[in-house]
Protein backbone atom coordinates (compact mmCIF):
# COMPACT_ATOMS: atom_id res chain seq x y z
CA UNK A 1 0.00 0.00 0.00
CA UNK A 2 1.22 3.47 -0.90
CA UNK A 3 1.44 6.39 1.62
CA UNK A 4 -1.68 8.82 1.99
CA UNK A 5 0.10 10.84 4.40
CA UNK A 6 3.11 12.85 4.19
CA UNK A 7 3.66 14.15 7.60
CA UNK A 8 2.54 15.67 10.69
CA UNK A 9 0.20 18.45 9.91
CA UNK A 10 -1.02 20.81 12.58
CA UNK A 11 -3.21 20.66 15.69
CA UNK A 12 -5.61 22.17 16.79
CA UNK A 13 -6.76 23.04 20.55
CA UNK A 14 -9.26 24.83 22.53
CA UNK A 15 -9.04 27.21 24.95
CA UNK A 16 -10.40 29.67 27.43
CA UNK A 17 -7.23 31.66 27.04
CA UNK A 18 -5.66 31.51 23.41
CA UNK A 19 -3.73 34.34 23.80
CA UNK A 20 -2.48 32.95 27.47
CA UNK A 21 -1.66 29.61 25.32
CA UNK A 22 0.29 30.85 22.60
CA UNK A 23 1.86 33.29 24.72
CA UNK A 24 3.08 30.08 26.64
CA UNK A 25 4.48 28.00 24.35
CA UNK A 26 6.07 30.86 22.51
CA UNK A 27 7.54 31.68 26.18
CA UNK A 28 8.45 27.88 26.84
CA UNK A 29 9.26 25.68 23.18
CA UNK A 30 10.30 28.81 21.33
CA UNK A 31 7.46 28.69 18.33
CA UNK A 32 6.49 32.42 17.59
CA UNK A 33 2.85 33.57 16.77
CA UNK A 34 2.16 33.88 12.97
CA UNK A 35 -1.21 35.47 13.18
CA UNK A 36 -5.03 35.91 14.59
CA UNK A 37 -8.28 35.86 13.42
CA UNK A 38 -10.83 36.49 16.06
CA UNK A 39 -10.30 34.26 18.78
CA UNK A 40 -7.84 32.09 16.42
CA UNK A 41 -3.67 32.37 17.52
CA UNK A 42 -1.60 30.55 15.05
CA UNK A 43 1.72 29.52 15.74
CA UNK A 44 4.54 27.88 13.76
CA UNK A 45 8.23 26.97 14.47
CA UNK A 46 9.33 27.15 10.49
CA UNK A 47 7.87 28.50 7.25
CA UNK A 48 4.08 26.89 7.60
CA UNK A 49 1.89 29.04 7.90
CA UNK A 50 0.81 27.16 11.20
CA UNK A 51 1.61 24.00 12.97
CA UNK A 52 -0.90 25.09 16.24
CA UNK A 53 -4.15 26.75 16.04
CA UNK A 54 -5.20 27.62 19.52
CA UNK A 55 -8.77 28.52 19.58
CA UNK A 56 -11.70 29.55 22.12
CA UNK A 57 -13.29 26.65 23.56
CA UNK A 58 -12.87 24.75 27.10
CA UNK A 59 -9.35 23.55 26.66
CA UNK A 60 -9.82 20.45 25.03
CA UNK A 61 -8.61 18.74 21.75
CA UNK A 62 -10.45 19.79 18.31
CA UNK A 63 -8.50 18.00 15.39
CA UNK A 64 -5.13 16.51 14.96
CA UNK A 65 -3.85 17.45 11.48
CA UNK A 66 -2.01 15.26 9.06
CA UNK A 67 -0.60 16.45 5.62
CA UNK A 68 -1.47 14.23 2.50
CA UNK A 69 0.79 13.31 -0.24
CA UNK A 70 -1.94 15.23 -2.42
CA UNK A 71 -5.28 16.51 -2.69
CA UNK A 72 -6.07 12.71 -4.46
CA UNK A 73 -4.92 11.14 -1.01
CA UNK A 74 -7.21 13.33 0.55
CA UNK A 75 -10.27 12.46 -1.81
CA UNK A 76 -8.62 8.46 -0.70
CA UNK A 77 -9.05 9.19 2.61
CA UNK A 78 -12.80 10.61 2.12
CA UNK A 79 -13.76 7.50 0.25
CA UNK A 80 -12.61 4.89 2.20
CA UNK A 81 -13.71 6.48 5.76
CA UNK A 82 -17.16 6.84 3.99
CA UNK A 83 -17.17 2.90 2.55
CA UNK A 84 -16.21 1.80 6.02
CA UNK A 85 -18.86 3.80 7.63
CA UNK A 86 -16.40 6.33 9.51
CA UNK A 87 -18.57 9.33 10.73
CA UNK A 88 -16.88 12.17 8.50
CA UNK A 89 -17.42 15.47 10.68
CA UNK A 90 -16.65 17.89 7.07
CA UNK A 91 -14.81 17.58 4.24
CA UNK A 92 -14.33 21.25 4.32
CA UNK A 93 -11.00 22.75 5.88
CA UNK A 94 -11.78 23.18 9.89
CA UNK A 95 -8.62 26.15 9.50
CA UNK A 96 -7.94 28.43 6.68
CA UNK A 97 -4.13 28.82 4.71
CA UNK A 98 -4.79 24.92 3.34
CA UNK A 99 -6.83 24.28 0.11
CA UNK A 100 -8.76 20.47 1.09
CA UNK A 101 -9.18 18.76 3.99
CA UNK A 102 -11.97 15.81 4.96
CA UNK A 103 -12.18 15.27 8.82
CA UNK A 104 -13.12 11.96 10.48
CA UNK A 105 -13.84 10.59 13.47
CA UNK A 106 -11.16 7.39 13.96
CA UNK A 107 -12.45 4.44 15.64
CA UNK A 108 -12.39 4.86 19.57
CA UNK A 109 -12.62 8.91 18.90
CA UNK A 110 -9.91 10.54 18.15
CA UNK A 111 -10.83 13.69 15.49
CA UNK A 112 -8.36 13.81 12.37
CA UNK A 113 -8.00 16.66 9.72
CA UNK A 114 -6.16 14.59 6.68
CA UNK A 115 -4.97 17.89 4.66
CA UNK A 116 -3.31 19.70 1.45
CA UNK A 117 -0.35 21.76 2.62
CA UNK A 118 -0.77 24.24 4.69
CA UNK A 119 0.89 27.20 3.02
CA UNK A 120 4.63 27.91 3.41
CA UNK A 121 4.40 31.73 3.98
CA UNK A 122 6.82 32.11 6.84
CA UNK A 123 10.43 32.90 6.89
CA UNK A 124 12.47 30.12 7.86
CA UNK A 125 14.00 31.69 11.13
CA UNK A 126 13.03 34.25 13.22
CA UNK A 127 13.77 36.10 16.50
CA UNK A 128 12.50 34.88 19.65
CA UNK A 129 13.61 33.84 23.31
CA UNK A 130 12.62 29.76 23.19
CA UNK A 131 14.97 27.10 21.62
CA UNK A 132 12.52 27.25 18.21
CA UNK A 133 11.79 23.97 17.03
CA UNK A 134 12.27 22.22 13.77
CA UNK A 135 8.91 21.24 13.26
CA UNK A 136 5.50 19.44 15.05
CA UNK A 137 6.74 16.24 15.31
CA UNK A 138 3.72 13.52 16.38
CA UNK A 139 1.01 13.05 18.47
CA UNK A 140 -0.01 10.39 20.84
CA UNK A 141 -3.80 9.89 21.90
CA UNK A 142 -5.68 6.58 24.05
CA UNK A 143 -8.15 5.12 22.56
CA UNK A 144 -10.48 1.75 24.33
CA UNK A 145 -9.84 -0.32 21.15
CA UNK A 146 -6.21 0.22 19.70
CA UNK A 147 -6.00 -3.05 17.28
CA UNK A 148 -9.51 -0.89 15.77
CA UNK A 149 -7.25 2.50 15.73
CA UNK A 150 -4.49 1.12 14.45
CA UNK A 151 -6.20 -0.69 11.46
CA UNK A 152 -7.62 2.94 10.85
CA UNK A 153 -4.34 4.10 10.54
CA UNK A 154 -2.94 1.39 8.22
CA UNK A 155 -6.14 0.91 6.13
CA UNK A 156 -7.79 4.30 6.23
CA UNK A 157 -4.79 6.17 6.12
CA UNK A 158 -2.19 4.30 4.64
CA UNK A 159 -0.12 4.41 7.34
CA UNK A 160 2.45 1.91 8.33
CA UNK A 161 3.07 0.05 12.50
CA UNK A 162 6.35 0.80 13.11
CA UNK A 163 6.15 -1.01 16.38
CA UNK A 164 4.26 -2.01 19.42
CA UNK A 165 3.59 -3.62 23.06
CA UNK A 166 3.98 -7.07 23.43
CA UNK A 167 0.08 -6.88 24.17
CA UNK A 168 -0.48 -5.27 21.73
CA UNK A 169 -1.82 -2.11 23.38
CA UNK A 170 0.44 0.73 22.44
CA UNK A 171 1.20 0.96 18.65
CA UNK A 172 3.08 3.56 17.16
CA UNK A 173 2.61 4.62 13.02
CA UNK A 174 4.76 6.40 10.73
CA UNK A 175 4.00 8.86 7.70
CA UNK A 176 5.69 8.73 4.19
CA UNK A 177 8.55 11.05 5.95
CA UNK A 178 9.91 7.95 7.28
CA UNK A 179 9.76 9.43 11.21
CA UNK A 180 9.41 6.22 13.50
CA UNK A 181 6.24 7.80 14.26
CA UNK A 182 3.35 10.37 13.31
CA UNK A 183 0.89 8.90 15.69
CA UNK A 184 1.44 7.34 18.62
CA UNK A 185 -1.75 5.39 20.49
CA UNK A 186 -2.42 3.55 24.62
CA UNK A 187 -5.17 2.03 25.55
CA UNK A 188 -7.89 4.02 27.86
CA UNK A 189 -10.79 6.32 27.38
CA UNK A 190 -10.50 8.57 24.44
CA UNK A 191 -8.53 11.55 24.98
CA UNK A 192 -5.05 13.65 23.56
CA UNK A 193 -2.37 12.40 25.49
CA UNK A 194 0.05 15.06 23.95
CA UNK A 195 1.45 16.81 21.37
CA UNK A 196 5.35 16.80 20.37
CA UNK A 197 8.01 19.17 18.38
CA UNK A 198 11.31 18.01 17.20
CA UNK A 199 13.75 20.00 18.82
CA UNK A 200 17.44 19.95 17.56
CA UNK A 201 19.62 18.95 20.11
CA UNK A 202 19.64 18.23 24.02
CA UNK A 203 20.68 22.24 25.31
CA UNK A 204 17.29 22.82 23.71
CA UNK A 205 15.25 20.37 26.31
CA UNK A 206 17.45 21.99 29.08
CA UNK A 207 16.24 25.59 27.96
CA UNK A 208 13.11 24.55 27.80
CA UNK A 209 13.40 23.06 31.42
CA UNK A 210 14.86 26.50 32.58
CA UNK A 211 12.06 28.60 30.86
CA UNK A 212 9.45 26.63 32.67
CA UNK A 213 11.50 27.12 36.07
CA UNK A 214 11.54 31.28 35.30
CA UNK A 215 7.73 30.60 34.62
CA UNK A 216 7.81 28.69 38.58
CA UNK A 217 6.83 25.11 37.01
CA UNK A 218 8.05 21.96 36.27
CA UNK A 219 8.54 19.23 33.58
CA UNK A 220 6.51 16.39 34.49
CA UNK A 221 8.69 13.50 33.27
CA UNK A 222 12.17 13.60 31.55
CA UNK A 223 14.92 13.80 30.31
CA UNK A 224 14.84 10.30 29.10
CA UNK A 225 15.40 8.30 25.82
CA UNK A 226 11.95 6.41 24.57
CA UNK A 227 12.61 2.86 23.44
CA UNK A 228 9.54 3.00 20.68
CA UNK A 229 11.32 5.14 18.52
CA UNK A 230 14.41 6.04 20.29
CA UNK A 231 13.99 9.67 21.00
CA UNK A 232 15.46 11.38 23.74
CA UNK A 233 12.28 13.49 25.52
CA UNK A 234 10.81 15.72 28.45
CA UNK A 235 7.25 16.70 28.37
CA UNK A 236 5.33 19.03 30.97
CA UNK A 237 2.13 20.81 31.28
CA UNK A 238 0.55 23.28 28.57
CA UNK A 239 -2.17 25.21 30.46
CA UNK A 240 -5.03 23.14 29.88
CA UNK A 241 -3.68 19.86 31.32
CA UNK A 242 -2.60 18.00 27.92
CA UNK A 243 1.06 16.97 27.67
CA UNK A 244 3.49 18.47 25.28
CA UNK A 245 6.40 16.12 24.59
CA UNK A 246 9.79 17.81 23.07
CA UNK A 247 11.68 15.48 21.74
CA UNK A 248 15.14 14.79 19.77
CA UNK A 249 17.12 11.76 17.64
CA UNK A 250 13.72 10.17 16.76
CA UNK A 251 14.70 7.35 14.62
CA UNK A 252 14.33 7.35 10.82
CA UNK A 253 13.28 4.31 9.06
CA UNK A 254 14.84 4.91 5.31
CA UNK A 255 13.78 1.69 4.13
CA UNK A 256 10.84 0.39 4.40
CA UNK A 257 11.52 -2.64 2.16
CA UNK A 258 13.98 -4.05 5.04
CA UNK A 259 12.35 -2.26 8.37
CA UNK A 260 10.53 -5.11 10.43
CA UNK A 261 8.51 -3.49 12.92
CA UNK A 262 9.80 -4.34 16.51
CA UNK A 263 6.77 -5.40 19.40
CA UNK A 264 7.99 -4.44 23.11
CA UNK A 265 8.14 -6.49 26.04
CA UNK A 266 6.69 -4.75 28.99
CA UNK A 267 6.46 -7.54 31.43
CA UNK A 268 8.30 -5.33 33.22
CA UNK A 269 5.69 -2.68 33.49
CA UNK A 270 5.75 1.11 33.92
CA UNK A 271 9.53 0.90 34.63
CA UNK A 272 10.85 -1.39 32.33
CA UNK A 273 13.45 0.16 29.94
CA UNK A 274 11.60 -0.05 26.74
CA UNK A 275 9.85 2.74 28.14
CA UNK A 276 12.67 4.94 28.88
CA UNK A 277 16.06 3.21 28.04
CA UNK A 278 17.33 5.41 31.31
CA UNK A 279 15.01 3.41 33.55
CA UNK A 280 13.65 6.55 35.54
CA UNK A 281 10.11 5.34 35.37
CA UNK A 282 6.83 7.51 34.50
CA UNK A 283 6.01 10.05 36.83
CA UNK A 284 2.20 10.03 38.03
CA UNK A 285 1.67 13.31 36.28
CA UNK A 286 2.72 11.58 32.82
CA UNK A 287 -0.02 8.71 33.39
CA UNK A 288 -2.50 11.06 33.37
CA UNK A 289 -5.10 10.70 30.04
CA UNK A 290 -4.31 14.04 29.07
CA UNK A 291 -7.44 16.33 27.41
CA UNK A 292 -11.33 15.33 25.71
CA UNK A 293 -11.31 15.60 22.34
CA UNK A 294 -14.25 18.05 22.24
CA UNK A 295 -16.63 16.38 19.72
CA UNK A 296 -16.22 12.93 21.72
CA UNK A 297 -16.13 13.36 24.87
FE1 LIG B 1 5.36 10.96 22.12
Amino acid sequence: MSYLIKQMGHVIISSPDPEGAAQDLADVVGLRITGRDGDTVYLSSNDRHHEVSYVKGDGEAVAMGLEAVSAEAVDEVYNRAKSEGLEIVTDKPLGKFYDRAVTIVAPGGAVIEVHTPIKRDQTRRYLGSGPRPRRIEHFNSNAPDTAAYGEFCEDILGMKLSDKTSDDGLRWYRAQDGFHHTIAMGTGPTSLHHYAFDLHCFEDLARIADNLSVKDRAMIWGPGRHGAGDNIFTYYADPHGCLVENSIEMAHIANDAVYEPRTWDISEGLAGRWLNMWGTPPTPDFLVPGVNFAKTK
